[in-house]
């Protein structure tokens, strides 16, 4: 029994050597797999928001001039996350019964990150 106990505990350590390494590399591969981080800011400029919209805490200003389109630095104070991006898919009227002249085109991540972006803005 005694060698059995020896061979069993050799074989122990060889397991354990060879999985012990592999187990502390697995975490390292995983941010690498990761999705790139979304830009809130650079997603609001390519979708042409700044075209109506300022959003002064973040020194954007509306290119258009004359624009009738509220600056957004204070949006999120008064708008729920659900709210908002069912009206930038045009799928709520706000409370004149107008639906947004422009929807979002993007996917659903895309348009979170817009959404966290114009909430962060609020705080500057
Ligand atoms: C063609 C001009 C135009 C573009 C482009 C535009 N908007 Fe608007 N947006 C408006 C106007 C005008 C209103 C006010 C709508 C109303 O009163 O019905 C508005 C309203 C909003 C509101 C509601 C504000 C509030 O206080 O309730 C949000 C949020 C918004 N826009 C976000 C965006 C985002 C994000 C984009 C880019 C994807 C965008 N808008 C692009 C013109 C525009």
């Amino acid at each position: 029994m005694k060698l059995f106990a020896a061979i069993l505990t050799a074989v122990m350590c060889v397991v354990l050597l060879v999985a012990l390494p592999a187990a502390a590399q697995a975490p390292k591969s995983a941010p690498a797999a990761a999705p790139k981080t979304l830009d809130g800011k650079e997603l609001f400029l390519s979708q042409g928001c700044n075209t109506c919209h300022a959003v002064s805490t973040a020194g954007v200003t509306a290119k258009m001039k004359g624009s009738k389109a509220p600056d957004l630095a204070t949006l999120t104070t008064k708008r729920e996350p659900q709210w908002l991006s069912d009206f930038l898919r045009q799928q709520q009227a706000d409370s004149a019964g107008k639906t947004h002249p422009k929807a979002f085109t993007g996917s659903d991540e895309q348009l979170g990150a817009l959404l966290s972006w114009l909430e962060a803005q609020r705080k500057k």
